[in-house]
């Protein structure tokens, strides 16, 4: 028998060990073994412990503006990680509104399902993915409403149609159609015109980091990961193993 091109791997034997008994079976296993054989090499940059800012803060407006710089797409999507009650987590994509020495500000609907996640256990864990940038940052901590002016003024300076969709969409909620929204809207629209308030339902949250990470892709898998976590009240700055 001849012997397998070397570069086989354990994906191809499963593929004709499945493919006489079951053709099916080896459709699936084909995808899979391409799927199994993605990769590439991180190479684009560095991030040193000596070189990343003292403070996270810092660190993160400098990759976040370089972020918006390399016209990305949406360089300001974040997951939002949340744990019910239940104690089971769930993940979302959200947009970061602002941040500051308080932290990471976003809006969102109040009664949505991260909403009442984040009432019954007010931790989060927040995740920006560069994919271009060959770069994420992780960042956790305890969360809380932002003040109510802070959401008004926030809420005011949206589209108006954003506004009004604040007022439709009950959302995380079931739904019969996409009637119920239209209808919704257009319900909104007639009541509150060009000036809808903010709905009670709807602001922003706050969350405040204790730890922060940074990751830059590297070669051979040697990522770097400076982390950052708050001891008495200090930034302790250190590399994690990839
Ligand atoms: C790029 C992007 C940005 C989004 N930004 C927000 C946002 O800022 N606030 C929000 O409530 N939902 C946003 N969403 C929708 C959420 O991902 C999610 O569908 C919604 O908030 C309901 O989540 P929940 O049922 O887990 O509460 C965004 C979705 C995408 C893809």
């Amino acid at each position: 028998m001849p012997r397998p091109p070397a570069q086989w791997k354990w994906g191809h034997y499963l593929e004709i060990a499945s493919a006489g008994s079951d053709p099916q079976a080896a459709r699936h296993t084909e995808g899979m073994s391409k799927l199994a054989d993605l990769r590439k090499s991180y190479e684009q940059d560095e991030l040193d412990e000596d070189l990343a800012a003292n403070e996270p803060l810092s660190q993160f407006k400098t990759w976040l503006e370089q972020a918006l710089a390399s016209q990305v797409p949406e360089p300001n999507a974040m997951t939002l990680a949340s744990v019910g009650a239940d104690g089971k987590p769930s993940t979302r994509i959200v947009l970061i509104k602002d941040c500051d020495a308080r932290g990471i500000v976003w809006y969102t609907n109040y009664d949505s399902r991260k909403g009442r996640e984040l009432r019954a256990n007010p931790f989060a864990a927040l995740q920006f993915h560069w994919v271009e940038l060959e770069r994420v940052v992780r960042i956790e901590g305890s969360v809380e409403r932002v003040p109510e002016a802070e959401s008004d003024t926030y809420f005011q300076s949206r589209p108006l149609d954003s506004r009004l969709g604040a007022w439709a969409s009950p959302q995380s909620q079931v739904i019969s159609s996409r009637a119920v929204l239209v209808g919704n809207a257009a319900k909104a629209a007639a009541q509150y015109g060009l000036h809808p308030p903010r709905p009670p339902h709807w602001g922003g949250f706050l969350l405040r980091p204790e730890r922060w990470e940074f990751w830059q892709g590297r070669k051979s898998r040697l990522h770097d990961r400076i982390s950052y976590r708050l001891e008495d009240g200090q930034w302790l700055k250190e590399r994690l193993a990839p």
